[in-house]
């Protein structure tokens, strides 16, 4: 298949509307659950068969590019050259299990190390989040205007709980100077939340996984993403990532430098 932005664009909105009809009529079947490195950290027999899917079908339309996914279908991949497809079969495991909404699957493609196109669909909301840098951003077919660079004060902020239990990072000192905490448990809503303004920053460790759709749709949306310290996002391994607002970030980013 072709190699433009267009065409990879298409197949990841056709990938993921294929996952998200399947995943909400599937999961009214009994879910199996089993838990990797904490009792936290779940995973389920839908997480396996929405990946085995992606995969293939990634390999069947781009046989050249290589793949870096969460429940281990893909490639041991060593370098960003060339295509690179980054697969969440579900992102926000644990909604999924327990609540039953709030939960995401998504794709991020980067092309020579930059990112290229990003797709997140938010599954119960039936409602896909793609596009680009040079391409737009879009909600379905509607193109996302880029959300209002606003400040920390006048914005709600999500942070991992464990990080601001454990104040790792001052992250209390940046809630403080928020309009407020919200925890979603899904860091594909998230990134939707951002992109729509809703909020204006979202701080985690997250993986490569996590982070390689959003990353795309962030910045292709005028967002800013960086790491805390001062490395560039590296997409190969997992960090602790800030994405938001160009004035959110640069704010925080002086907080958490901040610490002892
Ligand atoms: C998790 C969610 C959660 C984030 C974790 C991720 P998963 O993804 O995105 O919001 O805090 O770091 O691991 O495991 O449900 O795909
Ligand atoms: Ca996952
Ligand atoms: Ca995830």
């Amino acid at each position: 298949m072709e190699i433009t932005a267009k065409a990879i664009d298409a197949f990841v909105v056709n990938v993921l509307e294929e996952v998200g009809r399947s995943l909400v009529i599937d999961t009214t079947k009994d879910k199996l659950v089993d838990t990797k490195r904490d009792r936290n950290d779940l995973v389920t027999n839908f997480d396996k068969s929405t990946e085995k899917f992606i995969v293939s079908m990634i390999k069947e339309a781009y046989p050249e590019s290589t793949i870096v996914s969460e429940e281990g279908f893909g490639d041991d991949v060593k370098n960003m050259d060339g295509l690179v497809f980054f697969v969440d079969p579900i992102d926000g495991t644990m909604n999924f299990v327990k609540r039953g909404d709030d939960f995401a699957s998504m794709i991020g493609v980067y092309l020579d190390g930059k990112p290229f196109i990003g797709g997140i669909i938010d599954v119960m909301q039936n409602k896909v989040f793609h596009g680009g840098p040079n391409f737009g951003i879009y909600c379905d077919d509607k193109k996302i205007l880029n959300p209002e660079n606003k400040s920390l004060r006048d914005g709600l902020i999500d942070i991992s709980a464990r990080m601001v239990l454990s104040d790792f990072l001052n992250t209390k000192e940046v809630v403080k100077n928020s309009s407020g905490l919200r925890v979603y448990g899904s860091a594909g809503i998230i990134f939707e939340h951002l992109l729509l303004g809703k909020e204006v920053m979202y701080m985690s460790y997250l993986a490569p996984w996590d982070l390689a759709a959003g990353r795309v749709l962030c910045e292709g949306a005028g967002l800013e993403v960086s790491s805390v310290d001062d490395d560039p996002v590296n997409m190969l391994k997992s960090q602790v990532v800030i994405a938001g607002t160009q004035k959110v970030v640069s704010e925080v980013l002086k907080t958490v430098k901040n610490c002892d």
